[in-house]
């Protein structure tokens, strides 16, 4: 196994990958990007700017670090031999960006341990939140910030959560349609409990979110690891507790996300609001 680098050049390089390639999809949606293909259903769109933006990605790992593997939503997991692996989401919020709604990013983690995130330890991560030029991203014991663009990286310092009555609750559904209805049927639960919920429509973001304190917690079930691995190590080194049932990691089953003063009780509320049961098995997946 050839070295496997530090954090912090990791970080650079995913802040710098992010960014080039967040860039580019925004430059990309002034001629109307349309649907190529369609995935887990008929509703779960991919664009032909999914698939370039994720080649560019790839290329650009394949010649700066060659023996690092790569998994991406928009190609084959690759095997290297460095240890690290990237996980590469080149869109997340693709119907947002198709429909010209303003909140979609580009998230590029680097993990060592290999690509289950049940296993992994997340080294470096960055969401480039396209629209806005805003970049947030984090290495491991080093803190995460979010940076404007022209301006200095703000650090992103751990603040006080909120009781379950006053959160702001960030979620989202997936593309299968009796999932939705079930993950419908806990949200519809948990709504009275909680100040309101938002359905933003990019997981990466939304992780970056509650760092930042324009959400206050999210959950979801059903995501995947590219989904989910850059923004919860920015939630994470913000101060955020990210997790899965009963302090297990967060994995492509469930993520609950909430700073420690909300945490343990928006995890009961949803346990109580059948999140942890509502596929029959609380470790299936799709
Ligand atoms: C989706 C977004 C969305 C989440 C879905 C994801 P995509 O990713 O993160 O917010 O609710 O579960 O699949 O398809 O836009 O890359
Ligand atoms: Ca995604
Ligand atoms: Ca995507």
């Amino acid at each position: 196994m050839v070295g496997m680098t530090s954090p912090r050049e990791l970080l650079d390089l995913a802040r710098a990958l992010a960014t080039e390639t967040g860039e580019m999809i925004e430059a990309a949606r002034a001629s109307r990007p349309t649907v190529k293909h369609t995935k887990s259903s008929s509703i779960d769109p991919v664009t032909e700017v999914d698939i370039a933006a994720e080649r560019h990605l790839r290329e650009r790992l394949a010649a700066l670090r060659p023996d690092d593997a790569v998994l991406g939503e928009e190609g084959d997991a690759t095997t290297g031999t460095s240890g690290i692996t990237w996980v590469l989401d080149p869109i997340d919020g693709t119907v947002n960006y198709l429909y010209g709604i303003p909140h979609y990013s580009v998230s590029v983690a680097a993990v060592s341990g290999g690509a289950d995130p049940v296993r992994w330890t997340m080294e470096a991560g960055a969401v480039h939140e396209a629209a806005t030029g805003v970049l947030y991203s984090a290495a491991r014991g080093l803190g995460a910030t979010k940076q404007a663009p022209g301006r200095d990286p703000e650090r992103l310092e751990p603040r006080p959560g909120t009781e379950l009555a006053r959160t702001l609750l960030g979620t989202g559904f997936q593309y299968i349609a009796e999932r939705r209805a079930l993950q419908g049927a806990v949200a519809a639960r948990l709504l009275p409990q909680v100040r309101d919920i938002r359905r933003l429509g990019s997981c990466a973001l939304d992780l970056c979110y509650v760092a930042d304190g324009q959400l206050d917690a999210y959950y979801e079930h059903g995501l995947n690891a590219w989904d989910f691995a850059a923004g919860a190590l920015i939630a994470r080194e913000a101060g955020v507790r990210v997790e899965g049932w009963d302090g297990e990691p967060p994995d492509p089953t469930f993520l609950v996300a909430a700073l420690p003063e909300t945490f343990d009780a928006l995890h009961r509320a949803l346990d109580e609001a059948g999140a942890r049961t509502m596929w029959g098995s609380p470790t299936e997946t799709v």
